[in-house]
Order: C-alpha cells, then sequence, then structure tokens
C-alpha cells in the first residue's frame, strides 16, 4: 500500500475519531507536510475528511468510495488486503479474474469494480452494473485449495456466505431461489455467477472464478423497465455508511473460509433453511418441454430434486433447466 492509502486505512479504522496529524506522520515514520499532502490528494479523489484545528484528520461517515482501505477493518485476515484489486470499472469482473487465473494469480486474489461495462450473467445474459450503488466482485479458487468434488458445490456454499454477509451488514435475512439468486422481499438483490477451467487432459478443475452482483442501495426506479418487477436490493437509496465496503469485506472473511465449509455438511441445511423453492409448486423449463412440480429437495450436490405430478421424481442439474416460483 502507498503512503496515501496507508493513511486512508488509519482514517478508515479510527471509525470517524479524529486522528492528529503528528501521530499519523509518527505511525508511518513519514513527515507532517507528507501527511497534509496526502490528505489533499484523498480530498482530490473524493474523499470527504474533515480537519478540525488541533484535533486533526477524521474521515466523514458518508463516503461511499470502493477501497482496500475502506474493507481493511472489516478484513478478518489483513494480510489478505493484498490480494484485493479495486478498479473503478471494469468490462467484467469475471473476466479480469478469469485473465488474472489464466496468467497464475493465487488462490483468493479478488477482482472488485465499482461499475461494470459488460458485466455477464448466466445464460449469457447482461448484468446490470451501475456505479455507485452496487458491489461487483469476482475471486479465483484454485481447486487444490478446495478438494471439492462438484462445482455446484462452490455456488452453493457462496450462496448461503453472501446471505449471510448481507445479514451481518444489515440485519435483513436474505433468502435463496435455487441455484444462485438471492432475493430480498421476492426480488433478486444479487447473483452469483461461476466459471471454471478444466484441463481437458486429466478432466480436472484447475480453477473457479466466483463472480457476485449485489444491489446494494439501488432506488427501485433506478432500474431499467425490464428488471422493475424483477430487481431489488438491500437499501433504497438510503444514507448507509460503508456499507459496500463493509460487504465487500464480509463476503471475503466468508468465501476464504469455503475450504472448510464445502467439508461442512451442514450448508445444505443452511441452504435450504434460506430456500423459497422448498415444499413449493414450481415451474421447470428446459430447451424441450416446461412443466409443473413440486420442489421437495436440495441434494448433497446441490441439485434440485422436483415431484412431477404423476409421482415421478426427477433431479434437476444447474444450468440445464430453469424454473420460476409463485
Ligand atoms: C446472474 O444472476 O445471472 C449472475 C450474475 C453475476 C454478476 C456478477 S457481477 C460480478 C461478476 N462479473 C460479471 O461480469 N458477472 C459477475
Amino acid at each position: 500500500m502507498d503512503t496515501k492509502n496507508k493513511i486512508l486505512a488509519l482514517l478508515e479504522k479510527s471509525g470517524g475519531e479524529s486522528i492528529s496529524g503528528e501521530d499519523i506522520a509518527k505511525s508511518l515514520d513519514i513527515s507532517r507536510n507528507a501527511v497534509w499532502k496526502a490528505i489533499n490528494s484523498l480530498k482530490k479523489d473524493g474523499y470527504r475528511i474533515n480537519s478540525v484545528n488541533n484535533l486533526g484528520y477524521a474521515i466523514s461517515s458518508d463516503n461511499n468510495i470502493l477501497s482496500v482501505a475502506g474493507m481493511l477493518p472489516y478484513l478478518k485476515d489483513e494480510n489478505h488486503a493484498s490480494k484485493i484489486r479495486v478498479y473503478k470499472s471494469s468490462e467484467s469482473t469475471n473476466k479480469t479474474a478469469k485473465e488474472m487465473a489464466i496468467s497464475g494469480h493465487e488462490h483468493g486474489t479478488v477482482v472488485i469494480a465499482d461499475t461494470q461495462t459488460s458485466g455477464k450473467g448466466r445464460y449469457g445474459k447482461n448484468f446490470y452494473s451501475p456505479p455507485g450503488n452496487g458491489l461487483y466482485m469476482s475471486f479465483i479458487s484454485r481447486t487444490e485449495n478446495l478438494r471439492f468434488k462438484n462445482p455446484s458445490l462452490i455456488t452453493t456454499a457462496v450462496a448461503v456466505s453472501v446471505c449471510e454477509a448481507i445479514e451481518a451488514v444489515s440485519g435483513k435475512k436474505p433468502k435463496i431461489k435455487w441455484i444462485n439468486d438471492i432475493l430480498l422481499d421476492n426480488k433478486k438483490i444479487c447473483g452469483i455467477l461461476t466459471e471454471a477451467m478444466t484441463d481437458l487432459e486429466s478432466g480436472n478443475i484447475e480453477w473457479v472464478v466466483v463472480g457476485i452482483g449485489v444491489n446494494v442501495n439501488n432506488p427501485a426506479e433506478d432500474f431499467p423497465a425490464e428488471l422493475r418487477q424483477i430487481a431489488g436490493s438491500i437499501y433504497q437509496r438510503e444514507s448507509i455508511t460503508a456499507a459496500r465496503n463493509r460487504l465487500a469485506a464480509e463476503i471475503i472473511n466468508r468465501c476464504l473460509c469455503l475450504k472448510t465449509w464445502l467439508d461442512d455438511e451442514n450448508i445444505y441445511n443452511k441452504y435450504k433453511e434460506r430456500s423459497v423453492l422448498l415444499g413449493h409448486r414450481i415451474t421447470v423449463i428446459n430447451p424441450n418441454e416446461a412443466y409443473e412440480a413440486v420442489a421437495v429437495d436440495i441434494d448433497i450436490n446441490g441439485h434440485l430434486v422436483v415431484k412431477k405430478d404423476n409421482e415421478e421424481i426427477t433431479v434437476l442439474h444447474p444450468g440445464k433447466v430453469s424454473v420460476k416460483h409463485k
């Protein structure tokens, strides 16, 4: 981290309390003049920093800029900060993370953007990614670090992790629509897109890139007309403090524990407890047909088990079908 970001991290950590220029200078072993210059440069970047005579500097609570320094106070493992890249704009954080995975970046690398110019959803759809209100992040998982058997387990574990992170930050209790949509008040607030690289000779998956897009503070009227009925947001342009930085950190804290989570049988129960489909009549849509059924279970592979009206039990594989519920 450069001096400017180190100062930003100190201000973020102090949670709005003033720190004197002298204390900052001492703790970073730099001159008071260097502190003053860095503070001015942060202000030019858009940070609201209050300079109080004799007391020093304090970061205002209404900053809404994504930064590693802003995530730092909430990261369980501060060393992870060096693996996080934050961009103002990205074509797609999944695309960047995949390129980084191909060029050898390590397990746990995280790419975050304030906006995406070509955010990617499942089934080749676009993912609405305006600046200022959402969180768009992708992380690299190298499979030797995960020892997982079935890729859909990753999405299952990530969906639970993201719900728990949203709950920790907002106190709201999101639900999951199989396989990867996160809902609040029946509206989608988050989508997850998992992409993988397979070694064709061994058939082994080498790495997985998990992309997570969350509508954090998007007012309903800002969504494009075609999304307005189905998309929601954790908050609605509320005056919230550090929500995006904190949410990013809480997601990172949980997704880094995926290794143990994937061995945790309890993950299925956690997933099922949040399911909006289980026990409900749904419409199953695959390329050749659509039929009604009741969602009865999610198996240990993360597949949805449905009972057709003729009592036949069918296991649905994610990616091959989509489902609608009433
Ligand atoms: C879906 O619901 O269809 C999945 C949406 C996944 C969107 C996220 S945003 C961050 C990452 N980058 C992308 O281009 N897509 C994923």
